[in-house]
């Protein structure tokens, strides 16, 4: 009998370990479930609390033991930090993990996990981050010409030498993940970074004019073809199917056109070559155009959503594409990756606007990650909440909503919005579970000065009478929503929460003057703090 139950023990051990083996091997996956962007992580979703260092932040070890404990505390989650080519192969053929293995170490240690940002061929359109070897060597590895046949600090997409040791390079990093990375803290790459020629509208090297000349490949024709009931209306304008040259069947925008073509297979063959040794998640991130602005003074070709559906028909292993976005129609961005398909993650954004537009991101949008430009200039966490970065505290509050918020965006409870002082009005509203919520900035009283130039918020809805509100800068009037019955709203309690554990402490019960009799949701015009509110609607 004994000897029997050892050897069911032994067995319970062996299908343990297979079940673990197996759960490690599940790698992230990113889905979209009913208008919300997932992150799967070990089958659950993780949403991405991030920022991006700056460029100059990532290249010594030292660094990962300042930066990374620091933004722990300041409540980031995941950080996209550069890992550049000259540094991996200062040699050909010679590759050196040291130092994206001791980041990975400390993020390991400090809770987080990593996305790869990498700067091969290209970042910002230019190739500074190619190894030495790469940039002397302009015949192996051509340049981008520009209308007078000069050489531009920019590698060629028609460079086979280059595009062979880029997805070589890209290739090891991958297979090295695999290899060593067995606790995912890398979760996502990025391929490359905002792409495309600047200063021309395209390569005009001998194989780049060459190519320009001749016909459309068949293939990318039918392929957009196939796209035209949904086709951007900047690529409508343009596409004539029955043309045969770039010209013809582009028109003014077959420089820009030419070129997405030619990065876009560029890098999916650098993403290919990746994902066979490992296929975790793969984007793009782009520099988006300004308005008025012309290809080349944009990176020209990047994979910002005017042509994009080039790239979705060539880079089949691309997962999805991300906006970077430092123009203040931060909204009009999202929506426009959306409207092509892909999940909401933005890689880059201004940090001042971050606390705000964050917001927007989790609660309106309901995407899986944000992460502002330059997280590490953020100051260190100040000795309470006050003090801290406003973008730690939106953070904070957000993390303390655990489950509740991906299950939330999932099922279509969660709203939000932004408000400036700049906006073109001063209210908003959002609806959400038959009450409308309606924000203006926050206002003294009485002078009904203006408190605070900001404000956002994200509404959860948690059950039919109970809402939480996480934002700051607001004042939120809450209505019945007409459309959904006559009744008219009331508010039961207003409390300032906070998760302790598994469960909620009220910190304030706002009433009287901080609820202005009742009426209304009155929020901190500087801080940001979840507001737990109790409604109810009375028949008339
Ligand atoms: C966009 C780039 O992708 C970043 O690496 C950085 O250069 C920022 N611009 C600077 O604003």
């Amino acid at each position: 009998m004994k000897k029997r139950m050892n050897r069911l023990v032994a067995w319970a051990g062996v299908l343990a370990l297979w079940a673990g083996a197996a759960q490690a091997a599940e790698l992230p996956r990113v889905v979209r479930t009913q208008g919300a962007s997932q992150l799967i992580v070990d089958g659950k979703p993780y949403v991405i609390f991030g920022g991006e260092l700056g460029n100059s932040s990532a290249g010594t070890e030292a660094q990962a033991d300042v930066i990374l404990p620091r933004l722990a505390a300041l409540h980031v989650n995941t950080v996209l930090m550069p890992v550049a080519w000259d540094q991996l192969e200062p040699r050909e053929g010679s590759y050196d993990f040291r130092l994206l293995d001791h980041w990975i170490d400390v993020a390991r240690a400090q809770h987080m996990h990593l996305v790869l940002l990498w700067f091969g061929s290209w970042k910002n359109s230019f190739s500074e981050y190619a190894p030495g070897w790469v940039k002397a060597d302009v015949r192996r590895f051509p340049r981008v010409r520009g209308i007078d046949g000069a050489p531009l600090e920019i590698l060629s997409t028609f460079g086979e030498e280059t595009l062979r040791l880029d997805a070589k390079a890209f290739a090891a990093l991958m297979a090295h993940l695999r290899a060593q990375d067995k606790q995912q803290i890398v979760l996502m790459v990025q391929v490359e970074n905002e792409v495309g020629v600047l200063g021309e509208r395209r390569d005009r090297s001998e194989p780049a004019n060459r190519a320009f000349n001749a016909d459309v490949p068949a293939s990318l024709v039918q392929a957009l073809q196939a796209r035209r009931h949904a086709m951007t209306p900047e690529l409508a304008a343009h596409f004539n199917p029955k043309g045969h040259t770039w010209k013809d069947v582009f028109g003014d925008a077959a420089d820009e056109v030419f070129m997405a073509w030619r990065y876009a297979t560029y890098i999916d063959a650098v993403a290919a070559a990746g994902k066979a040794q490992y296929a975790l998640p793969m984007y793009l991130n782009v520099q988006l155009p300004a308005p008025q602005e012309r290809a080349g003074e944009y990176p020209s070709g990047g994979s910002h959503p005017y042509f994009q559906q080039v790239y979705q028909a060539v880079a089949s292993h691309i997962d999805f594409y991300s906006p970077d976005i430092y123009w203040p129609e931060f909204a009009y961005w999202v929506q426009r990756y959306q409207a092509l398909g892909n999940p909401v993650f933005v890689p880059e954004a201004r940090l001042e606007a971050g606390p705000y537009n964050a917001l927007y991101l989790y609660g309106e949008a309901r995407g899986f990650g944000f992460s502002p430009f330059d997280i590490d200039s953020l100051p260190a966490p100040g000795n309470d909440a006050a003090s801290s970065p406003l973008l730690m505290q939106v953070y904070g509050e957000l993390r303390d909503l655990g489950d509740m918020l991906p299950t939330a965006q999932a099922d279509g409870r969660t709203r939000g919005l932004v408000l400036h002082a700049t906006s073109p009005r001063p209210t908003q509203t959002v609806a959400l579970g038959g009450y409308l919520f309606e924000g203006t900035l926050s206002r003294s009283w009485p002078a009904r000065t203006l408190e605070t130039q900001d404000g956002a918020m994200l509404v959860l809805q948690s059950s039919p009478d109970e809402f939480y509100l996480v934002g700051t800068g607001l004042t939120v009037n809450i209505r019945r929503d007409p459309d959904v019955d006559t009744r008219v709203a009331g508010i039961d309690s207003i409390e300032e929460v906070s998760r302790q554990g598994d469960t909620w402490q009220t910190l304030r019960r706002l009433n009287g003057d901080q609820s202005n009799q009742g009426r209304q949701l009155m929020m901190d015009p500087h801080n940001a703090h979840v507001y737990r509110v109790r409604v109810h609607a009375i028949e008339r």
